[in-house]
């Protein structure tokens, strides 16, 4: 029995490019919202309909979500930088306001669900313990804009929910695996290690999530999830050295030859950013102060919760490395080594 039109938002995105594919491979009806002229070939040759709209646009985005019944919103300007004032804005706008006009949307037409995609960032952290979904957000760390961003779309996904509409936050860890056209941040280093151009690193920490594993989230999310209720997906922790022990291993390269003590990585991106951020105000780059801290709290996450309410069982990271460097390959972005 079909369960009726699906729509996808941020479906070129990492992400969501994984997720179409499963929702696909599952035999649902599948709509994608697409920003206009913004095609970056994640899509090609997929049996999904295509709606172009900007989150900004309310009436376009209302248009996007009419006759669907299940909406997945995994749009959002994934930002690493603090940028200047109209780079602020613009995350908020499209991440808060766009968060919105789904969610406004969605009620307006009688969609039967909602799965918002959340970040690790907008959950609570204390040392040594994993976050789990109940930590609330501590808003006098250092934050990005995107992760306040992040914490006030679950605080809508809320409002949301306390009006009527059946919605629930699915939350990502970094993720690891295939369909990365954009490609991320992660992305961008495996490339880099797999053409010998990733000469140094620092020591840390992150938790991981597969590809193949936050699609599968969001999908018990939409089976299973309790309204107003969010949920923790992960695969696993890996330090920085363990991550590039599986990039050596997969890519048979060797590992980089400097691993950078943190405390001098730190002062010096500290140094640097307000010199950086003045010539080029938004322009990522690999060592931002945001980063060497966020590596150093060596975050780890819970899902137990997802395991239990959802029947959430996680895969493994060497195979979401795999997937990763692969799928790379086949596309051409990576060049095989002699
Ligand atoms: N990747 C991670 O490690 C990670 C970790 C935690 C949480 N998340 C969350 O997971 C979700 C997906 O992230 P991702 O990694 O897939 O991001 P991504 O690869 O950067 O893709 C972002 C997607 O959002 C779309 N988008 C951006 N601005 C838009 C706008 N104004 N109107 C319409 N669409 C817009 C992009 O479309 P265009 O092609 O037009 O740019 C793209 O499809 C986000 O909610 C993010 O916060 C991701």
């Amino acid at each position: 029995m079909s369960l009726g039109r699906v729509l996808v938002t941020g479906a070129t995105g990492h992400l969501g490019a994984n997720l179409v594919r499963r929702l696909l491979a599952d035999g649902e009806e599948v709509r994608v919202m697409l920003r206009a002229g913004r095609d970056n070939g994640a899509l090609a040759g997929l049996d999904v309909e295509r709606v172009h709209a900007d989150l900004r646009d309310e009436d376009a985005v209302a248009a996007a979500v009419k006759g669907c019944a299940r909406v997945y919103h995994c749009a959002a300007l994934v930002s690493t930088i603090q940028g200047n004032a109209a780079h602020k804005r613009q995350v908020f706008d499209t991440n808060v306001r766009g968060t919105i006009h789904v969610l406004r949307s969605a009620a307006r037409h009688g969609v039967d669900k909602v799965v918002v995609s959340g970040s690790l960032s907008a959950t609570g952290y204390e040392p040594d313990l994993a976050s789990h979904e109940e930590m609330p957000f501590y808003p006098f760390e250092r934050h990005l804009p995107y992760g306040f961003t992040k914490h006030l779309t679950e605080h809508e996904a809320l409002r949301a929910h306390a009006g009527g509409l059946n919605v629930v936050v699915a939350t990502s860890c970094a993720i690891v695996g295939p369909h990365d056209y954009v490609p991320s941040r992660l992305g961008r280093v495996l490339i880099d290690y797999a053409h010998g151009r990733l000469r140094a690193y620092i020591p840390g920490g992150f938790e991981f999530v597969s590809g193949r594993d936050i699609a599968e989230g969001h999908v018990l999310a939409m089976r299973h999830g309790r309204s107003g209720q969010k949920y923790i997906f992960s695969t696993a922790y890996a330090s920085v050295d363990e991550l590039m022990a599986l990039y050596r291993q997969v890519t048979g390269r060797p590992l980089p030859r400097f691993r950078l003590p943190p405390p001098l990585m730190a002062a010096f991106a500290e140094l640097t950013d307000k010199t950086w951020y003045r010539v080029f105000p938004n322009r990522p780059r690999r060592f931002t102060p945001a980063a060497v801290r966020l590596l150093q709290m060596r975050r780890r996450a819970n899902h137990d919760k997802a395991r239990r309410e959802l029947g959430y069982r996680p895969t493994g990271l060497l195979s979401a490395v795999e997937e990763a460097y692969e799928d790379f390959l086949r596309r051409g972005v990576i060049r095989p080594t002699n």
